[in-house]
């Protein structure tokens, strides 16, 4: 991996660990962010070594409290459209890495952060950990995926609520709404997400990737469509050698042993 300004990277076995690095701006996204985090996940996606990457803020304080209101302070709203601001962000952390990888959500994620945290395929949080869509205050409104993707996780009513009010959800409410998966103490949150992302890690490959995508199928097709499309690509995995091994194993009482493919 290059050297980053606004970032760490760090493979640890199978799993890389990707950590916000601007304490100082509560690890607020600028446009050196976006494109290191670019950079980042794309050589994950890359690396036939790594199964599945963590992604968490560096500091006590943040996970990471919005798109940096500074930079965008400066644009005129012709920069906004004809960059298409934000668009990056989807297209390639979330549509480019069909791997797996969790948000471990350590303190603010606000606006842009929590947009990014949402971007994952889970969140782990830990009990400090904070969300809100408070761009209203700001004379704005989510960009980065808030107002659908919050909807989504935890119903209009709340999603309505957190956008019209700006208010912060703790973690708490967060689980028992569904935004995240798990709350675990602060000073194990990385070793506790950690240990959840080496046992995806630890899955035959491409089975996860097909878990991933048919589980995001459910937020764009009707279900009869993700019906059949669950279907047809348990079909193919089953044509795959790690159905062969993961089946045998089963039988023979053994750990598997994969190829992912
Ligand atoms: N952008 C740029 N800098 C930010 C930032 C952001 N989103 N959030 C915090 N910072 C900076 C502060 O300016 C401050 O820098 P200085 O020391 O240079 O002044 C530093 O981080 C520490 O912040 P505070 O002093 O404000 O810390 P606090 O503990 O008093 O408050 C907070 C913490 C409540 C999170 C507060 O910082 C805050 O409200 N931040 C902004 C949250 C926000 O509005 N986020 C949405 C941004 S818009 C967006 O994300 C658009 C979108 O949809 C994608």
């Amino acid at each position: 991996m290059p050297d980053f300004e606004t970032i760490l990277t760090e493979k640890r076995d199978a799993v890389t660990l990707i950590t916000l690095n601007r304490p100082k701006a509560l690890n607020a996204l600028s446009s050196i962010v976006l494109e290191e985090l670019i950079t980042a996940f794309a050589a994950f996606e890359a690396d036939d070594s790594q199964h599945c990457a963590v992604l968490t803020g560096s500091g006590d304080k943040a996970f990471a409290a919005g798109a940096d209101i500074k930079e965008m302070y400066e644009k005129a709203a012709a920069d906004f459209y004809l960059e298409d601001f934000f668009s990056r962000w989807t297209s390639h952390l979330v549509k480019a890495v069909r791997k797996p990888w969790i948000a471990a959500v350590n303190g603010f994620a606000l606006g842009g952060g929590c947009e990014l945290a949402m971007m994952a395929d889970f969140i782990i949080a830990s009990e400090n950990a904070k969300f809100g869509q408070p761009e209203i205050k700001l004379g704005v409104a989510p960009g980065m995926g808030g107002s659908q993707r919050l909807t989504r996780a935890i119903g209009k009513s709340k999603a309505m609520e957190m956008c019209l009010t700006g208010r912060m959800m703790d973690a708490e409410e967060a689980e028992r709404s569904g935004l995240v998966a798990k709350v675990v103490a602060h000073d194990v949150l990385i070793e506790e997400t950690m240990k959840t992302a080496s046992q995806i890690a630890a899955m035959p490959p491409m089975a996860a990737k097909v878990n991933k995508e048919m589980v995001n199928a459910a937020y764009e097709m009707t279900l009869d469509q993700g019906l059949l499309h669950e279907r047809r690509l348990f079909q193919i995995l089953t044509a795959s050698e790690d159905k062969a091994e993961g089946m045998a194993a089963f039988i023979e009482k053994r750990e598997g042993s994969w190829k992912g493919r």
